[in-house]
């Protein structure tokens, strides 16, 4: 397990840009104050136990809080942001451990024994609230939208220290990608792999960002898989591993696609590489990332052509809807505290969606890249029976080689994903390094 490095440089930079965001979104909505809640815990129903907490996006987005429900934070532009510090004097379950300075020096603090202490402390006049606890269920201005959007917009630029937490999250995930690679070729299992990968990286399922997509074989062109079968397939073919880490509420998030030998499929993953890095070092400011997206499609309908497993021009099969059979999903999303995070849509405070490029319905990023945006590149090939099954019936079916697919199919598929940062210059690729 790589020791896991807690990141405090910039900390200080970091909740100095969040007071100043908030303090403009405040003044720009007509608020004085917000609080902002942690959340609850959530018990399953007819029952006593507690579903995995996930804390206010915008409260982590202050504080390297990630397990400290009911906790709360007042902000009022001016003034030193107040923590109130939910510590129950509790025997069932462990408390959070005492506040440490180097974050704790950035907040007036109040150690809190009552989840309710903080609602003796709303400022006076116009409060926003921010957070899905059930206790805010009933306030006024809850959620506000456009308070919301602003400080989502705000949010798609990444402090250093934001960044550098990303980076580390990449470190600990390539970390635990080298050893589910290690575990394939020794011919584990899927649900092996997965124990590999987490025992690996220090985490818990629960600790995260997203479920691990672990595929071996054809279970690599479900895009979401969910399952880790106990059984491994008798002859091995390929692995898909889409996984990811969490630093301070941060997340990473990577895919990487082996082969079981050498052969057609691993000289794919290999051109599937090659266009990934091209794509990743086109991410720069002004870039329109719709059109990072469509050149995505035109790149894979070349290598789709050039190993013969279409007989029409790339430029014919992104045209006809030919390239969104083997690559049906976007080619990447922001990234920060929500493994897709916020604001890929958004054009303004209103909430105005920038509309996706027409026939491609599960684009997630849609904005110019500016500097400091965090997002992931991601291109996918896949044999994709429905998908197949659908062009063949309804399509030109003749635009297919059906004899390669079929080759190809017990494979699943192909995705490669990096996490980059966009920078003034050259793009920041967070996830290359990491993997040495
Ligand atoms: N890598 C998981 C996802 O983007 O949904």
């Amino acid at each position: 397990m790589p020791t896991q490095k807690v990141v405090t440089e910039q900390y200080g930079e970091h909740v100095k840009t969040c007071q100043s965001r908030w303090a403009g979104a405040l003044a720009a909505e007509g608020f004085d104050a917000a609080i902002i809640h942690a959340g609850s815990e959530i018990i399953s129903f007819l029952d006593d136990y507690i579903y995995p907490f996930r804390p206010n996006p915008h409260f982590l987005s202050w504080l390297p809080l990630t397990h400290h429900h009911d906790s709360v934070l007042i902000v009022q532009p001016g003034k030193t942001p107040v923590l109130h510090y939910y510590q129950p004097d509790d025997y069932w379950y462990l408390p959070p451990a005492d506040p440490e300075a180097w974050w704790a020096d950035q907040f007036d603090l109040n150690s809190e024994r009552s989840a309710k202490a903080w609602e003796k402390s709303v400022p006076a006049g116009r409060v926003a609230f921010i957070g899905d606890a059930p206790c805010l269920a009933d306030r006024e201005n809850l959620n506000p939208s456009r308070l919301l959007n602003r400080l989502h917009l705000e949010r798609t630029r990444k402090t250093p220290y934001e960044v550098a937490c990303m980076a580390e999250a990449g470190r600990v995930a390539a970390f635990a990608h080298r050893e589910a690679e290690r575990a394939f070729r020794e011919g584990c299992s899927e649900y092996q792999i997965h124990q590999r990968y987490c025992q690996a990286a220090g985490l818990v399922d629960a600790e995260l960002p997203y479920g691990n997509i672990v595929a071996l074989n054809e279970n690599g062109a479900v895009l979401h898989y969910q399952e880790r079968l106990h059984q491994r397939p008798e002859e091995l073919h390929a692995f898909l591993i889409d996984a990811g880490a969490t630093q301070q509420g941060y997340a990473s998030d990577i895919t990487r696609t082996y082969a079981a030998r050498q052969g057609v499929f691993s000289e794919m993953i290999e051109a599937m590489d090659a266009l990934q890095q091209d794509l990743c070092s086109g991410m720069r400011e002004g870039v329109d990332y719709r059109d990072m997206h469509l050149e995505a499609h035109r790149k894979i309908a070349g290598v789709l052509a050039a190993f013969g497993i279409i007989r029409v021009s790339p430029e014919a099969a992104v045209e006809t809807g030919l390239s969104s059979v083997f690559f049906p999903h976007g080619l990447g999303h922001f990234l920060g505290i929500q493994t897709h995070d916020v604001a890929g849509l958004i054009a303004d405070v209103e909430g105005t969606e920038i509309p996706r490029p027409e026939g491609h319905p599960f684009l997630r990023l849609t904005r110019v890249l500016e500097s400091g945006n965090a997002l992931t590149v991601e291109p996918g090939l896949y044999f994709i029976d429905s998908l197949l099954r659908r062009w063949r019936e309804q399509g030109d079916a003749s635009a297919i080689d059906w004899t390669k697919v079929e080759t190809l199919r017990p494979c699943g598929g192909i995705r490669i994903e990096d996490n980059i940062v966009v920078t003034g210059g050259e793009p920041l690729n967070l996830t290359r390094p990491a993997f040495g």
